[in-house]
């Protein structure tokens, strides 16, 4: 049961042990209540101090691009799932029915930003969350919203390690 790839978590939820799912509106104070909310559900897996560190930025920047992106001019829902599944890989969605991204190619590569000069964007969320995670896919449509799922395996734990 622990043998899943990267890709077979990524492509589908495989034998759910345990779930959340939230769905917030895109106010700046959600991005840390759902990095929060996150954080409390993989604990039950006991992962280490920096897998959980890793998993908190990754989505920090998932649900941030909702925030700023998906709905710039606009306040909608942002959906949340989190799932534990056997082999103690954690799958995590972030979800938003926004306007979208019409080149999903383009907009992973580094430094890329359609956010502007003005300083307060680096072009760097995905490249931060494919470096915290072991897996990254991102679904998009112009007008149709984003699906961005994470996927991160937790290492094996001993009880003194
Ligand atoms: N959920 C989303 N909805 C619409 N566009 C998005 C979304 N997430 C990311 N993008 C687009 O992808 C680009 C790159 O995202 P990212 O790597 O996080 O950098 P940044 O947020 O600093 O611009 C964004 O500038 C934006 O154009
Ligand atoms: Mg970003």
């Amino acid at each position: 049961m622990s043998s899943y790839t990267v890709g077979e978590v990524l492509r589908r939820e495989q034998n759910v042990i345990n779930e959340i799912k939230l769905s917030l509106p895109s106010l700046s104070i959600n991005e840390g209540i759902a990095r929060a909310a996150v954080a409390v559900f993989c604990s039950q897996a006991d992962p280490s101090t920096t897998e959980l560190a890793d998993i908190k930025c990754a989505v920090s920047e998932a649900v941030t691009n909702c925030i700023v992106h998906a709905y710039r001019d606009t306040i909608g829902l942002i959906y949340i799932k989190v799932q534990l599944l056997p082999g103690r890989w954690l799958r995590i969605e972030v979800k938003d029915r926004g306007c979208g991204i019409d080149d999903v190619k383009k907009a992973r590569e580094p430094l890329f930003t359609t956010a502007g000069a003005d300083g307060e964007r680096s072009g760097m969320g995905f490249t931060v969350m494919e470096s915290f995670c072991d897996g990254v896919s991102v679904r998009a449509g112009v007008g149709k919203g984003c699906t961005v799922t994470l996927c991160k395996k937790l290492r094996e734990r001993s009880l003194y390690t």
